[in-house]
């Protein structure tokens, strides 16, 4: 199981102040020498944290591996298929949520998302699809042609009771089979932190795990170098 970093959080800090520090690009430098295998940004229609500049200098720098999150949107797919992302991971979104609060609905969107892949394809970039662990969503991601899909685990990282925790789990390790059998890749990600990824790292066959709030949390007080290395020996 590979672990990107999600650095979005460095750069909502940032612009609190409308300033320069601290840079999400140094971040995810020292991410990169502590051991991830890759960074996360998510390019927002408002820019409301990653900014354009971010992304294409992250382009420059990062040597792992770069996934850039996007919305299906016009805009931001030039900007993507000019910048040449290793991945691009198609998520909803909306102005008004804190963070991106569920998957992609494939199905209802089958024209837009299909012609989204299409030109991301055009563009030499694989593409991941950020949806609820369903069947036939994933069915629908396979038959667009999409490389990967990204679980979110948002609702098994909220679980109240373990029972509830389990049942997810067991709906997950259903999906990621379901999806390797398609011949998809799966990543996953959403809510993930120091605790929970003790039992979240026992399922089979997950490519990635993208992880920002609760590594970065923890830099607040120990340091990126530090934060990433403890995360890189629970994912074992
Ligand atoms: N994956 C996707 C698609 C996301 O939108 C987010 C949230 O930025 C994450 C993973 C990481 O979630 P968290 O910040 O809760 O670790």
């Amino acid at each position: 199981m590979r672990f990107l970093l999600n650095v979005d959080h460095i750069a909502t800090l940032r612009n609190a102040r409308g300033e320069e520090q601290p840079d999400p690009v140094t971040a995810a430098l020292i991410a990169e020498q502590a051991g991830i295998d890759g960074i996360v940004i998510h390019l927002r229609e408002d820019r409301r944290h990653i900014t354009e500049r971010d992304v294409r200098l992250l382009r420059e720098l990062v040597k792992t591996k770069l996934d850039l999150e996007m919305a299906a949107d016009e805009e931001i797919i030039k900007i993507a298929c000019d910048v040449g992302p290793e991945l691009a991971t198609l998520v909803p979104e909306r102005r008004e949520e804190l963070t991106t609060e569920g998957g992609l609905n494939v199905i209802d969107n089958i024209p837009l998302i299909k012609n989204t892949i299409e030109e991301l394809h055009n563009a030499e970039i694989d593409v991941s699809l950020f949806i609820e662990p369903d069947l036939k969503n994933i069915d629908a991601a396979a038959e667009m042609d999409a490389d990967f899909i990204e679980i979110h685990t948002g609702v098994f990282a909220n679980a109240e009771t373990e029972a509830e925790q389990f049942d997810e789990l067991e709906t997950i390790r259903a999906a990621v089979k379901h999806a390797k059998k398609l011949g998809l890749g799966v990543n996953a990600g959403h809510g993930l932190n120091y605790q929970n990824i003790k039992i979240f790292r026992e399922v089979p066959d997950i490519d990635e795990v993208s992880i920002g709030q609760a590594v970065i949390a923890r830099a607040v007080f120990v340091g990126i170098k530090e934060a990433v290395q403890e995360m890189i020996r629970l994912i074992g």
